[in-house]
């Protein structure tokens, strides 16, 4: 019998930055045998949605700092949910190097801990640097992102 895991990669992005991140991390899904990834911009997705999959990721660029409003009402919405046994992980996108690094990715982590009993974080989350705040994506960051994808389904 093949054991399919099924992610879907959640997303918010103005600038389009966030979501080329979100393409790379399910590139590095796909290169991995018996899985099936399916990515989507958060006001697209209905959390209940979640339900159908084993992995949930989410991504926000830093605003102030922290995940965008669309991403912390997602998480709450999630709270709402029987998400037992589900594995989850985050990702971000900033502009301020050396400062905000991984700054949104751990404050995700964070409510993601206490709004939502029972999901798992499986990795420490990624977090990706771009050039300006309409970017694009530094060079070099992208391949993070793959090999970040990979590490997901292994
Ligand atoms: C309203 C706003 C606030 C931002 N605040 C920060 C910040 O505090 N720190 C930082 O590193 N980048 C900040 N940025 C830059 C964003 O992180 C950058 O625009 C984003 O990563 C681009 O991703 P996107 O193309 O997916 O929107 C901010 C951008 C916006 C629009």
């Amino acid at each position: 019998m093949i054991l399919l895991v099924k992610t879907i990669i959640v997303y918010d992005s103005w600038f389009g930055n966030t979501q080329a991140v979100a393409e790379a991390i399910g590139k590095g899904i796909n290169e991995i045998e018996k899985t099936a990834v399916v990515i989507k911009k958060i006001k697209d997705v209905d959390p209940i949605e979640v339900l159908a999959y084993d992995v949930l990721l989410i991504g926000s660029p830093n605003h102030m700092g922290g995940p965008t409003r669309s991403v912390r009402k997602f998480i709450d919405k999630l709270g709402l949910l029987e998400l037992d046994e589900k594995k989850v992980a985050v990702f971000d996108t900033y502009v301020r190097k050396n400062v905000h690094v991984g700054k949104t990715v751990r404050k995700m982590e964070k409510i993601i801990k206490e709004k939502i009993s029972g999901l798992k974080l499986i990795v420490g989350g990624l977090s990706i640097l771009v050039k300006g705040v309409r970017g694009p994506v530094m060079s070099g960051e992208l391949s993070k992102c793959t090999t970040f994808g990979n590490k997901i389904v292994n």
